[in-house]
């Protein structure tokens, strides 16, 4: 029933869960998995808050969701699930949805909380955007 699944990785362990979820579909359906992390550029909008920035903070922060990937994508691979790793730049739901509809995914699964973790709302901002505005189906793995 699915063919083509995208899902998105913060690097946090609830996303991890998601990310499983979605394997396990993949597996089952014998879908390909694509695998996303999104740095966001958050320097401009620290900057303009004059929070410091470090001046290695991009790369480091592209080195961190690098290593997230490949960390991820090796684990669901030993699930059996066939994996495509990408790194992208951009606002996360947004970088998501421009992904799924370029693949022309049938599923989209991101978590229900990232990295910050249990908050006042059940949703993080990622799922909530992406319920509003995928071309495809989705599934919200509830993860906290
Ligand atoms: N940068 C990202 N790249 C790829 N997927 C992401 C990214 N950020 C979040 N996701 C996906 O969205 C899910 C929920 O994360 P989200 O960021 O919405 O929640 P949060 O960090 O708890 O809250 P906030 O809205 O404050 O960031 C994650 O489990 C993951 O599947
Ligand atoms: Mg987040």
């Amino acid at each position: 029933m699915y063919e083509i699944i995208v899902t998105g990785t913060d690097g946090s362990d609830t996303a991890t869960e998601a990310v499983k979820a979605a394997a396990a579909l993949a597996v089952t359906h014998n879908a390909d998995l694509h695998i996303v992390s999104v740095v966001s550029p958050m320097s401009a909008a620290l900057a303009a808050q004059g929070a410091p920035l470090p001046p290695n903070w991009t790369e480091s922060q592209h080195q961190e969701a690098a290593t997230a990937l490949s960390r991820v994508g090796e684990l669901v691979r030993d699930l059996g699930a066939k994996v495509h790793e990408h790194a992208l730049d951009g606002d996360p739901a947004t970088t998501i949805i421009a992904l799924a509809e370029r693949l022309k995914a049938d599923l989209i699964v991101v978590g229900n909380r990232g990295m910050k973790g249990l908050g006042r709302f059940v949703l993080g901002s990622v799922p909530n955007r992406i319920a509003h505005h995928a071309p495809c189906s989705v599934l919200i793995v509830r993860t906290t």
